[in-house]
């Protein structure tokens, strides 16, 4: 991959780097010549991305630590003294948000401000990438698609507390020059985001190829319920884009709002993502059952980031799909190679 020419050399703390998306990230990173550090949890799923493709070899440095202990992660992000930071850790299920959450309020929320709040107080720090999500818009089938303009909301745990994220982001970008501090708040909303490696619970994909790896029937909650669904590789692009600009030297904005969605004919339902899927892997069998309300339709106008930022998805449903296929029939056939498919996909998929 061609080293880039604001990331190469750069140093990045990720917050998030032994999770689905921030695995990709690191490696993705490393790759266009950034010095990456890592700030998160240790993995917490089995197996896990970050174990798989082995992504200690792309990282500098390694902090194992929970964003609610703001001593240790200020420590953490003095002791790097990065020039930008993407945060992205996060307790990231609604169904999760349900069963915890305080948690999840404490780690979307107060976390956020933590990261927010150590990045002020550090001076290398140029900017800050922030992952929300899709879900931060107040749910309204008349407001669809959503814009960077519309109402924040959130009638969920996990909704609420990244919108919450959201307002403490607008009320930093506003203070940063009250302390006369420079530094731009970038942030991302995306919506469903899969591709090899992502082994959470209560998500399609994944819950997919465990039902491969067990013979067992696919429970579908929602199968009627419309998502944006795109390849992480896609939002990869889109968080390399975002931190080229806080690195950017002539920017002089505080940072604003972005919406990255996929092309509206990969907005589907459930149901019909699986057949897809099917046709590309193998059929499974379906057990179809009702669980906790969640938004029915999502749809992201995502204009903004193409005019402004030059990003479009790349890969179309079916070409996404198939590179998720092929990552996950190697986790069960040769894991041993997925180190390599991994940065494959990462090299095949371009800066
Ligand atoms: N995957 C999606 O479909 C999707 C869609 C929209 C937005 N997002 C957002 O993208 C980001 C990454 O999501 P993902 O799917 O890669 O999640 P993931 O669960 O795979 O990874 C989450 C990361 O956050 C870390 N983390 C969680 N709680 C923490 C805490 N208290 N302290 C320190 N680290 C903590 C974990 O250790 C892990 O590294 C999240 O902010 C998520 O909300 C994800």
């Amino acid at each position: 991959m061609t080293k880039s020419s604001r990331l190469d050399g750069a140093r990045i703390l990720i917050t998030g780097h032994t999770g689905f998306t921030g695995s990709w990230m690191a490696l993705k990173l490393a790759a266009l010549g950034a010095e990456i550090h890592g700030f998160a949890l240790a993995p917490d799923t089995k197996p896990a991305l970050f174990d798989l493709a082995d992504i200690w070899s792309a990282l500098k440095s390694h902090t194992l630590g929970d964003l609610a202990d703001y001593s240790l992660l200020l420590d953490t992000v003095q002791r790097v003294a990065p020039d930008a930071i993407l945060h992205l850790a996060a307790q990231p299920l609604v169904l999760t948000g349900y069963a915890q959450p305080i948690r999840t309020f404490l780690t979307n929320t107060q976390g956020t401000a933590h990261v927010l709040e150590a990045a002020r107080l550090t001076p290398s720090v140029r900017g800050v990438v922030a992952i929300t999500t899709d879900k931060v818009y107040m749910p309204d089938p008349k407001a669809l698609p959503f814009s960077e303009a519309s109402r924040l909301g959130g009638k969920d745990h996990y909704s609420a507390s990244k919108a919450a994220a959201e307002l403490i982001i607008e009320g930093y970008r506003h203070s940063l020059s009250v302390w006369n501090r420079p530094m731009r708040i970038e942030v991302a909303r995306g919506g469903n985001i899969f591709g090899g490696g992502d082994f959470a619970p209560h998500r399609i994909i994944p819950d997919f190829y465990r039902a491969v790896q067990s013979g067992t029937a696919l429970k579908l909650r929602k199968p009627e319920a419309k998502r944006p669904w795109q390849h992480v590789l896609d939002l990869c692009e889109a968080y390399r884009l975002l931190l080229e600009r806080v690195l950017n030297p002539d920017e002089k904005a505080t940072g604003d709002n972005w919406n990255f969605g996929p092309e509206p004919q990969a907005s589907i339902k459930v149901i019909d993502l699986i057949k897809r899927l099917e046709a590309v892997w193998q059929p499974v069998p379906l057990d179809i059952e009702t669980g906790p309300p969640e938004t029915l339709n999502l749809a992201l106008n995502s204009q903004k980031a193409r005019s402004q930022l030059g990003w479009q998805p790349r890969l179309t449903l079916d070409e996404a799909l198939k590179l998720s296929a092929e990552w996950y029939r190697a986790a069960l056939e040769r894991p041993d190679q997925l180190a390599t498919l991994t940065r494959q996909q990462i090299e095949a998929y371009g800066a």
